[in-house]
């Protein structure tokens, strides 16, 4: 992608980016995940670096290549996910939740392989709620102008879904998108509105996650005192 010199708008800030999707694991072969390919955060990554942030990236499995000037903090669960990201968040300008965190996991992890018995039907899985991590954050801000920017996938309603969200997350910034067969996930583009607490609504129109990327630090920059 070709771009001109940018702005060091985000130069001695601390940024916290997560990416990727977390598993959850039931035993050591099998896991609960999802979809998400960590290509928005990783673009949040980069966009942030070239624009003079110290980037903190927390990566949950997308076996994506490290993005050059960024700290990379590997994780694999959504309370490993939560652990890293309280844990750079305490010095942090920003905080950015970009990873899809599996809202359940398994009750329990089975230590050995979970093996099939003949002529029975398999246990019904047990689940429990994950933490929260975005609303979390959001709620024990690290520094009172710490700004928290929060992602969501919806089907229907997106708007409005989307402003319940950000309200109910108490996140600065909710960027929306709307998924369908083709979008999202797994491609190299996007399309989205980011809502903000003030009120404020700014559509990205289909185009590179990068550019996705740099409204976001737009938006940031301009929040930030
Ligand atoms: N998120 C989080 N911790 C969770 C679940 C979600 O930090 N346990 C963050 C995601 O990283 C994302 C935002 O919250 O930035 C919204 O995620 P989403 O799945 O859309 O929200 P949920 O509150 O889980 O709502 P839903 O029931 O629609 O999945
Ligand atoms: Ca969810």
């Amino acid at each position: 992608l070709a771009r001109g010199p940018v702005a060091p708008d985000l130069a001695g800030r601390h940024v916290v980016i997560s990416a990727g999707g977390t598993r959850e694991p039931l035993d050591p072969v099998r896991y609960l995940g999802n979809r998400s390919s960590g290509k928005q955060g990783y673009a949040l990554a980069r966009t942030a670096v070239a624009r003079g942030a110290r980037v903190t990236l927390v990566e949950a499995n997308t076996g994506l290549p490290d993005p050059s000037g960024a700290d990379i903090v590997r994780v694999g669960t959504a309370v490993q996910l939560r652990e890293a990201v309280l844990k750079a968040a305490a010095d942090a300008d920003v905080v950015v939740m970009a990873a899809a965190v599996a809202d359940f996991r398994p009750a329990e992890y089975v230590t050995g392989k979970i093996k099939k018995k003949d002529g029975q039907e398999p246990a019904p899985l047990t689940l429990v709620r994950n933490p929260d991590i975005l609303a979390e954050v959001a709620a024990d801000r690290a520094a009172p102008g710490q700004i928290v920017v929060g992602f969501a996938a919806e089907t229907d309603n997106v708007l409005a879904n989307g402003r319940v969200k950000l309200l109910r997350k108490g996140c600065d910034l909710l960027v929306v998108n709307e998924v369908g067969e083709r979008k999202t996930f797994g491609s190299e583009e996007n399309e989205a509105v980011v809502l903000a607490a003030d009120g404020g609504e700014t559509p990205v129109p289909y185009g590179p996650k990068e550019a996705l990327a740099d409204t976001v630090w737009d938006l940031v920059s301009a929040r930030l005192g």
